[in-house]
């Protein structure tokens, strides 16, 4: 089938566009470059041994632009990455954050209606849930998110649920992501956040290599099993390997399921885990609490398992592992 992947330069597009083309399917990826660069698109090919690879670069927000794509590219179905998702960058900057993840959202959503495509995945996150006790699963109700960017992705599941009425024979999947980390076996790409990173994997790695003196860790007085934040860690090939099992079950209407391992992992858990398999050490100090933290957060993973076919496989050894193989070799 042919995929329009929106973000496919991205962290977690350039490994589902990987997956895609392993696959046999056809590619098309539209991304403006804020958060990526080009050269991704020749690891993508060197990895998944292919030639076909078609890139447009545009703003997916652009609808005229985007209308041209369309009628000349004939989609089977949409992924939809493109958005930005720095948590502290929202608070500074909500409208930026609405604009943008709000208006690529509509913009595609009209274009998928205009050319009927059937099939359209959009990127969520664990945080639509807002706080609430894990496991998580589906049927909750949402609840207040502590940040823009997280009201982005709520406001976006409204948008595309009110559109999914209107759109019955439309297959619209929201997946909603727990914690990616790790990075392509190969060692060709991941996750390279400018800056200094907001979230612990990079930064972790980047201690280890000597680029940061020590990592903080937010809290040691949380009622978890160390004292310090619990999260549900997904490698990114197990969560672009979810979004293929979304493509291929896709089922008519409005269908949303939690993409995450299910196993709640401390922070200290993952330093020692990074640790013992890299046989590098990870500097710490403990500090106060990040604000808008949360306690603990995994998913109850059942939903996709049962109707996608879909579970995580990979370990949090193969993720430190990996995390650790492509920071060694940027
Ligand atoms: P990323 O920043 O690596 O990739 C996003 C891509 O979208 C980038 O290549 C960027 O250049 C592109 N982009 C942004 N705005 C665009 C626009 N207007 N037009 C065209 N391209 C645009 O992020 P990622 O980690 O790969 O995340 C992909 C999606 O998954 C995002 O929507 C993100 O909010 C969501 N998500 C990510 C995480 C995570 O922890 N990484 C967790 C939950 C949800
Ligand atoms: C954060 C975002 C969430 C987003 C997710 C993935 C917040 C409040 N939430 O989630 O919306 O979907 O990233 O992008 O920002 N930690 C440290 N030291 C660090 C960094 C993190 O101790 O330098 C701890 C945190 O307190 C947390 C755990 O590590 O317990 C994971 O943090 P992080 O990677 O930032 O992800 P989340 O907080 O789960």
């Amino acid at each position: 089938m042919k995929v329009l992947v929106t973000g496919g330069t991205g962290y977690i597009g350039s490994h589902t566009v990987v997956e895609l083309l392993n696959l046999g399917h056809d590619v098309v990826i539209v991304d403006n470059l804020y958060n990526s660069q080009l050269d991704v698109l020749d690891k993508i090919l060197k990895i998944s041994n292919s030639k076909d690879l078609k890139f447009y670069e545009a703003d997916c927000k652009d609808y005229e632009k985007l209308d041209e794509i369309f009628k000349l590219e004939k989609f089977d179905s949409i992924i939809h990455f493109a958005g930005y998702k720095a948590v502290g960058e929202s608070v500074l900057k909500p409208l930026m954050y609405y604009d943008n993840n709000l208006n690529t959202t509509i913009t595609l959503a009209r274009l998928a209606e205009k050319y009927q495509i059937k099939n359209f995945i959009f990127s969520s996150s664990a945080t639509v849930y807002g706080e609430q006790q894990s496991p998580l699963n589906e049927n909750l109700e949402l609840k207040t998110t502590s940040n823009p960017y997280g009201e982005t992705k709520k406001m976006s599941e409204r948008i595309l649920s009110d559109f999914s009425k209107n759109n019955k024979d439309m297959h619209i999947t929201l997946l909603r992501y727990f914690n990616p980390i790790g990075a392509h076996e190969s060692g060709l790409i991941g996750e390279k956040p400018q800056g200094t990173p907001n979230n612990l994997m990079p930064y972790v790695t980047q201690v280890a290599k000597g680029i940061r003196e020590k990592l903080f860790v937010f809290g040691n007085d949380y009622d978890t099993v160390d004292g310090t934040g619990v999260r549900d860690y997904i490698h990114v090939v197990d969560l672009a390997k979810g979004h293929i099992a979304a493509l291929l079950n896709a089922h008519k209407g409005l269908n949303f399921y939690n993409l995450g391992s299910g196993i709640g992992t401390s922070v200290l858990e993952l330093i020692q885990t990074f640790e013992k398999v890299n046989e590098i050490k990870v500097p710490f100090e403990i500090v106060d609490r990040r604000p808008g933290d949360l306690a603990t957060v995994y998913a109850d993973a059942s939903k996709a398992k049962k109707e996608l076919r879909w579970e995580t496989k990979k370990t949090l050894e193969d993720m430190v592992k990996d995390s650790w193989f492509f920071e060694k070799n940027l």
